[in-house]
């Protein structure tokens, strides 16, 4: 018996790792698979812990109100020391291009454990683009031991940097296995559905515009550090003028709750009369009640990582508010392209797949590169393997 030990701490992250901790644990006979939460997010992680009813072993419980990356780094640092000394794992699991993946990566490597890496090999090979994500994946590349490539671009990437092939595994992405457990449950449960619209409703929007009038519905989330200033400012007056210029269109913004993200959405929209009627700013979702809003978009507009590759899962065109992409898969494809926070760019490509069919069918039906829902299922057996 092996013992396994994931470890996560944000939204996105906890999404990708909870179809793989079922999946770890549907195999009791040949791992012990423990959970550690670093708690780097605090009410957005729980939501999703919630959602696929994952209780942590452990709980670092880090996140302080503005944490800048010093904290992130230096307390999931010092929190993994007591965990892996207790826990003792044969191999640590992490994810992706967070504080929380690189600050564990690196606590598993001074207990001399080795780490394996899901959502491997992404780049774009630009320090700053994002900050601190690309650093982030890079540093966490080169400590781990196994790599969980998406594509085989990534898979490439992996290998150009000098990683041997037999120690990477292309799986897909694990989002695409919980985009799919999530729909399949939405689909194939009117009750649920009929829950979910009420919890949307209850957050202030209500899907039944769209039903019932043909209204059209605008998806838009964002968050990434460099857009923070004057990015966020751009993308809000973007949005307000999108508004007026569409009533019968609907703009619906989760907001972060980091308030970087939501001082812009004040600053722009704040005041008597200036928020157009069909702008709805609304908390972050739960990850079942946000599928099934994306399911009723018509275009998302985000800076995400996931959502880039969730919505062309939907066949949702997306327009990504940033000036690179380590998913040039999803540009490639044509199921992305990218705006950065530039407010003519993201007005000019809106409204042209708001008003050119031929342009929006062409988005939406391109093929999406992320994955068969089949990811985890190769991490196990890769892991098998590696533990005979
Ligand atoms: C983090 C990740 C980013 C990832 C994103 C997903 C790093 C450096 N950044 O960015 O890669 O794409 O998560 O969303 O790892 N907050 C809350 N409650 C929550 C979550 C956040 O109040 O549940 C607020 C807090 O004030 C917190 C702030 O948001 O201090 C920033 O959170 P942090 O995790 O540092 O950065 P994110 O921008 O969320
Ligand atoms: N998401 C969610 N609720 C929301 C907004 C997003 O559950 O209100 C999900 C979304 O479906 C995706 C993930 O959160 O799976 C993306 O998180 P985020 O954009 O914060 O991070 P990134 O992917 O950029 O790292």
């Amino acid at each position: 018996m092996k013992n396994i030990m994931l470890v996560f701490g944000t939204r996105p992250e906890a999404i990708k790792m909870a179809p793989l901790v079922s999946a770890f644990r549907s195999h009791a006979d040949t791992f012990r698979t423990q959970v550690c939460v670093t708690g780097q997010h605090r009410e957005m992680l729980d939501q999703v812990l919630h959602i696929f009813d994952i209780r942590p072993d452990f709980d670092l419980d880090i996140m302080k109100q503005g944490q800048d990356l010093y904290d992130v780094t230096s307390r999931v640092l010092l929190g993994m020391r007591r965990v892996l000394a207790e826990a003792r794992p044969d191999a640590v699991l992490v994810h992706g291009d967070t504080t929380t993946s690189t600050a564990a990566a690196l606590a598993a490597f001074y207990a001399r454990t080795p780490v394996a890496h899901v959502e491997a090999g992404l780049r774009t090979h630009d320090i700053y683009s994002p900050w601190p994500e690309e650093m982030n994946r890079q540093l966490t590349g080169r400590i781990a031991t196994w790599h969980f490539a998406p594509t085989p671009l990534s898979r490439a990437n992996l290998m150009a940097e000098g990683v041997a092939g037999e120690n990477i595994a292309v799986t897909g992405n694990t989002v695409i296995d919980a985009l799919r457990s999530v729909t399949e449950r939405i689909g194939s449960d009117r009750e649920l559905a009929g829950a979910l619209a009420a919890e949307l409703h209850a957050a202030g929007y209500d899907t039944a515009r769209l039903d019932a009038t043909g209204r059209r519905l605008v998806l838009v989330t964002g968050h990434r550090r460099e857009n923070f200033g004057e990015g966020f400012l751009n993308i809000c007056n973007a949005l307000r003028d999108l508004a007026l210029r569409y009533p019968q269109v609907d703009f619906v913004y989760p907001l972060h709750l980091n308030p970087n993200v939501r001082r812009p959405v004040h600053e722009v929209f704040g005041g008597p009369g200036r928020q157009p009627g069909n702008v709805f700013f609304i908390e972050p979702l739960e990850y079942l009640s946000f599928v099934f809003l994306m399911e009723r978009a018509h275009i998302v507009l985000t800076d995400s990582g996931g959502i880039q590759e969730e919505a062309p899962g939907l066949g949702k065109p997306v327009l990504v508010m940033r000036d690179t992409t380590e998913r040039p898969e999803a540009l490639e494809a044509g199921t992305v392209r990218l705006v950065g926070t530039d407010y003519g760019k993201i007005t000019a490509e809106t409204a042209r797949l708001l008003d050119e069919p031929q342009a929006y069918a062409q988005m939406a039906h391109a093929t999406n590169p992320y994955g068969d829902g089949h990811a985890c299922r190769r991490i196990v057996e890769f892991m098998k393997k590696m533990f005979p």
